[in-house]
């Protein structure tokens, strides 16, 4: 990243000036206008990601067109690339320069499925995971009592769970890991520290065949650590306090020393570099479950990864797949105002896309600091939010639609995914709700959707301000051929990238997390029965939790 000397915050560029001019201008020209003006931007505004392997001739189509700007806007926002000399940006990303500013290192994570060289002198080594997650998929791990290890429990959190949970989530077969004919185990996911989502899990376990993965790129995170000590006393109880039940522990992690002292096998603690950060790190031995459940087809995952590594480091920005998604993002949340998005994947593999999404753009870029140490003068990071389609359109679509917020939208949606009827009225319903959340309904349109309701005319007046919805919601809709393993390594490249677009053109540091390091320490200093932190209204807080515990014992 260009050091703090030669850094200019973006609004200081010409290209910025010219983009809140743009604004202005198109602050109320609806989108249904644009495309009246200008028909064909639906051509201009559709890019064609091409896989140039073998492996599928098309590998994704991002259709920009219901985004609310013109040619010229999209100029100024290719301009303002250039003018924070992005391309120098993702050289300095790929050639594993320390873009994390304030960590002083680099975001090499690409690395890991051979999108930049490794950072020299680096452990990056996952061939001891994968024989481990292979010889566990052929049946030969065992437990404690020799009963052959078939189900794999994650404990983890925020990156060394939402990664892993989306992809098993949209690439398990519905019928379970079947290896040589033999129903391999199940995977689990537990992340919260609630006790009710690992109990869930226990209740259906056998603690015979049951293996616990720990993972936690830190091995300091409490509420993982404490599912693992819950697991832990769990597998006593059910095996008997004298056994060695090491054999039902693995761990990711890089912190070695600590996962060994908590009693995994030093062979089963398999590291992850510093360099890959935890909501970047599915690529990594973090995707220990999903190498378990999808074997070789981990490979493809990979290479969707690194083709979208390779479109991104050798396309010219303005043909650039992540380049164009972050900046119709940032045209939307710096420029227009629009400070919600949410992500709408109509595939109920991708049901978790949201929730990754979410700690991917707000961990990385919810931040306000720029690289100069200077507080931004302009949003960042949208709140990211929404669910699987259809589902949304019964439960929060209706704001979308007649509520009084602004909401940019990604729709993503999967053509190829079997021949099951079903699979078309999911398609059918993400483009229909694109088409009718940019069109809107007025009050003329509404009038004349009573009339054929044959209402009196009164009831027709009455009731047509009700029906109108002003429309123009922006949206970007991703069309994959399929839900398969490779798509979804470029789906997840593909915003991985987009967030460093954005942080850079914005000046901030998407790879740190400092912010989410202050409630941690409350958190800790509560937990130590030290007050000494709190304010006043936390301490009547305190207060009255401790007063309810003792009045209910
Ligand atoms: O609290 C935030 C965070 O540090 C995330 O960045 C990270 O993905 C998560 O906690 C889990 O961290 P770890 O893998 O070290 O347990």
């Amino acid at each position: 990243m260009a050091d703090a000397g030669d850094f200019n915050p973006p609004q200081h560029l010409p290209a910025w000036a010219a983009l809140t001019a743009h604004a202005q201008r198109l602050a109320n020209q609806p989108l249904s206008t644009l495309f009246a003006n200008d028909p064909d931007r639906a051509h201009r505004f559709a890019l064609v990601f091409e896989n140039p392997t073998e492996l599928d001739q098309s590998a994704l189509i991002a259709d920009f067109s219901k985004q609310r700007f013109d040619d010229q806007t999209f100029a100024d926002l290719i301009q303002l690339a250039h003018e924070t000399r992005l391309t120098e940006g993702i050289q300095r990303l790929f050639d594993g320069e320390p873009v994390n500013f304030t960590e002083k290192r680099a975001a090499s994570h690409m690395a890991m499925r051979g999108g930049c060289p490794l950072p020299s002198g680096s452990g990056a080594n996952t061939r001891a995971m994968r024989t481990f997650a292979f010889d566990l998929r052929e049946g030969l791990l065992t437990g404690s009592t020799g009963k052959t290890i078939r189900h794999l429990v994650n404990l983890g959190i925020g990156g060394s769970d939402l990664g892993p949970r989306l992809a098993v989530e949209a690439l398990a077969d519905p019928h379970g890991v079947i290896v040589s004919g033999v129903e391999l185990a199940r995977v689990d996911f537990v992340a919260n520290v609630d006790s009710r989502e690992l109990d869930t899990v226990l209740a259906r376990a056998d603690a015979a065949d049951t293996l616990f993965v720990i993972s936690s790129k830190s091995f300091n995170t409490p509420e993982t650590l404490a599912n693992a000590e819950a697991a832990r006393q769990w597998l006593r109880a059910q095996l008997g306090e004298d056994i060695d039940i090491s054999a039902h522990f693995a761990a990711v992690s890089n912190a070695t020393e600590a996962a060994i002292a908590f009693g995994v096998r030093p062979e089963r603690v398999f590291s992850l570099p510093e360099w890959v950060g935890g909501r970047y790190s599915v690529w990594s031995a973090i995707g220990l479950p999903l190498l378990v459940t999808i074997g070789g087809m981990f490979d493809d995952f990979l290479a969707g990864g690194r083709i979208m590594d390779d479109h991104f480091r050798l396309t010219p920005l303005e043909q650039n797949l992540p380049v164009w998604l972050g900046l119709t993002g940032l045209w939307n949340t710096s420029f227009l105002g629009i400070q919600s998005m949410a992500a709408l994947p109509y595939a109920h593999g991708l049901r978790s896309f949201p929730n990754w999404l979410q700690q991917l753009e707000m961990e990385s870029n919810g931040k306000c600091t720029l690289r100069d140490g200077s507080r931004t003068e302009t949003a960042t990071a949208p709140i990211v939010w929404g669910c699987a389609g259809t589902i949304g359109q019964h439960a929060f679509h209706q704001l979308l639609y007649q509520g009084t917020h602004r909401v940019a939208l990604d729709f993503i949606i999967s053509v190829g995914d079997g021949e099951d009827p079903r699979q078309r009225i999911l398609v059918d319903n993400a483009i229909a709700q694109a088409a009718a959340l940019m069109v809107g309904r007025n009050l003329e349109t509404a009038r004349t959707t009573l009339t054929h309701r044959n209402l009196p005319t009164a009831e027709i007046e009455r009731l047509a301000p009700h029906l109108v919805s002003e429309g123009n919601q922006p949206s970007t809709t991703i069309i994959l051929p399929r839900l398969d393993a490779f798509h979804l390594g470029a789906l997840l490249a593909l915003y991985e990238h987009k967030v460093f677009v954005q942080g850079w053109i914005w000046g901030i540091n998407p790879f740190d997390q400092y912010g989410v390091e202050h409630g941690k320490e409350i958190a800790r200093a509560l937990a130590s029965g030290e007050t000494g932190v709190q304010d006043a209204s936390t301490a009547q807080l305190v207060r009255l939790v401790e007063e309810f515990r003792q009045r209910i014992r």
